[in-house]
């Protein structure tokens, strides 16, 4: 379910942005007859979009296992746009479709690295643990929010992990690059950190 909002989300966000991106063109150009037309022929699709937008956007933020201060900011920003982006297309102001339209991919770049920053490249400090202990150290920080201590708990669509049926080095391929709603941890982590955690998981099995 999680995952399928989460896809849905994504595509109208990206059909979303095209349509903003096409009327912000139009209206930065001059072209303000083009954009009156385009905008009243495409007013339907736009409702339909914006409320899935929203709706997807509800339902992934109550469900979702990473509820951090990068949330409450992209929120933020997108509340920002929104009047901005009405008052651009009303009065045909172009700086104000310009900013919103900043802001809008300035939240997309948010909800990808999923800091405010944009940067998640902090690495991870497991001090002197090693193997499995310091697999456990980096799964209690980073992966249980999802998984939960056991790694049975499904939260952001994510998988058992007790009942996984992919070898060591699949899963190691699934942290390294992340699926769905699980990001990437190629920047957070090392690979001897990656393959500690994936030791660590593999001892979550058959309990
Ligand atoms: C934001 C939530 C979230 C966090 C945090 C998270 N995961 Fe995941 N994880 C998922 C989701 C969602 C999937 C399922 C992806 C799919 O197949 O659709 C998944 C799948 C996996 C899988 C594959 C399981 C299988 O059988 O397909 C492994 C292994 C895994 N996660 C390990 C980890 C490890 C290790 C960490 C911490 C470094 C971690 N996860 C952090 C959400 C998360």
């Amino acid at each position: 379910m999680f995952t399928g909002m989460l896809h849905t989300h994504v595509l109208v966000v990206s059909l979303f942005l095209i349509l903003y991106l096409v009327k912000t063109f139009l209206l930065v150009i001059g072209k303000h007859d083009t954009l009156d037309k385009f905008s009243k022929k495409t007013k339907v699709a736009e409702m339909i979009i914006s409320t899935l937008f929203f709706l997807t956007g509800i339902y992934l933020a109550i469900y979702s296992g990473q509820r951090g201060a990068w949330l409450w900011v992209k929120l933020f920003v997108i509340a920002c746009s929104i009047p901005l982006a009405v008052i651009a297309f009303k009065k045909k102001h172009n700086a104000s479709a310009l900013l919103s339209l900043m802001f809008l991919v300035y939240a997309y770049g948010i909800s990808e690295t999923k800091t405010p920053f944009m940067s998640d490249n902090k690495p991870f400090e497991t001090g002197n643990l090693q193997g499995v202990e310091a697999g456990k150290a980096i799964f209690d920080a980073k992966c249980q929010q999802c998984h939960g201590a056991d790694g049975t708990l499904k939260l952001s669509g994510a998988k058992d992990l007790t009942a996984s049926t992919l070898s060591r080095d699949e899963k190691i391929a699934v942290v390294m690059n992340g699926k769905n709603a699980m990001m990437s941890y190629k920047k957070q982590l090392t690979q001897q950190q990656i393959e500690d955690v994936v030791a660590y998981v593999e001892t979550l099995k058959s309990k």
